[in-house]
């Protein structure tokens, strides 16, 4: 029989000091490198769409529309408390007022922690490497200080399920055409970002505990029912780290794609309309 490998094998003792220093053979780098990158990104493409470029946020077509994820909801053309008559400064989009929401979710978020404390600050570097000397000098402190706000995480998941309800509405708005209802390619890019962050959301550690991860018991009743629950949300939170990169990914091609159409440079089309 084949010796079974089990993870530290071939790992000796004591670990290497210095940054970066490991007995590990495999590419660790690639991973913390490939999220590093992926996040900077993100964040630089945002702040170009919110401050620099907020132009074509969405198309319409035949009646339809279809809105960039990054400016769903668009806030500034509801009637509710007059938000669509404000006269507000030129610098104002709908990004702006509500994308503190989902920063503040995926900032808070349980798997980005483990993320942005390795890629950016090195702490810790990875499994068995060394971390830099600043860190053990500083030690670990908690959730402390600026990071306090981590704590707020369940909050953001109220508001945040409050926008994935208002992402769905918007994707109906893209089934109704001047001539009936059909689906558009639109479509499609909307609702398969709905569904991703619906998944994303849905695989969160924060709704599991509100869920049934509260309970001391599952036996009958309604904690039997959340129990269940508990379970299922378990299955889903297996992936978490999966749907936060596919949803986060899909925000950015959803914005390229109606930035791509509204400025002409690709067309849309509508599927059947009944
Ligand atoms: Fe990641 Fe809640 S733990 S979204």
């Amino acid at each position: 029989m084949l010796p079974v490998k089990t993870m530290g094998e071939g790992i000796k003792l004591p670990m290497l000091n210095g940054l970066g220093r490991t007995n590990r053979i495999d590419n660790w780098l690639k991973q913390p490198l490939a999220m590093g990158f992926g996040l900077t990104a993100a964040m630089i493409y945002t702040a170009w769409r919110l401050f620099l470029f907020p132009e074509s946020v969405s198309y319409t077509l035949e009646g339809s529309t279809v809105m960039s994820p990054i400016f769903s909801p668009n806030v500034l053309e509801w009637k509710l408390f007059g938000l669509n008559e404000w006269k507000h400064p030129s610098w104002v989009n709908a990004a702006i007022l509500v994308l503190w929401i989902p920063f503040g979710f995926r900032g808070t978020c349980y798997y980005m922690r483990r993320v942005y404390y390795r890629t950016f600050f090195a702490s810790p570097t990875a499994c068995w490497v060394d971390e830099p000397e600043i860190n053990k000098a500083l030690g670990y402190k908690g959730e402390k200080r600026l990071f306090v706000v981590n704590n707020l995480h369940r909050y953001f998941l109220y508001a945040a399920m409050l926008i994935l309800v208002i992402k769905w509405w918007d994707v109906t708005h893209t089934l109704h055409f001047h001539g009936g209802w059909g689906v558009s390619i639109g479509t499609f890019v909307m609702g398969i970002e709905a569904f991703l962050l619906t998944m994303y959301v849905t695989s969160c550690h924060a709704l599991r505990h509100l869920a049934g991860g509260a309970l001391d018991r599952w036996t009958t009743g309604i904690g039997r029912v959340r129990g269940k629950l508990f379970g299922r949300i378990s299955i889903f939170n297996r992936s978490h780290g999966f749907w936060f990169w596919t949803s986060l990914t899909f925000v950015f091609f959803g914005d390229m794609w109606v930035l791509a159409v509204s400025e002409g440079y690709l067309s849309d089309i509508s599927l059947f309309v009944i």
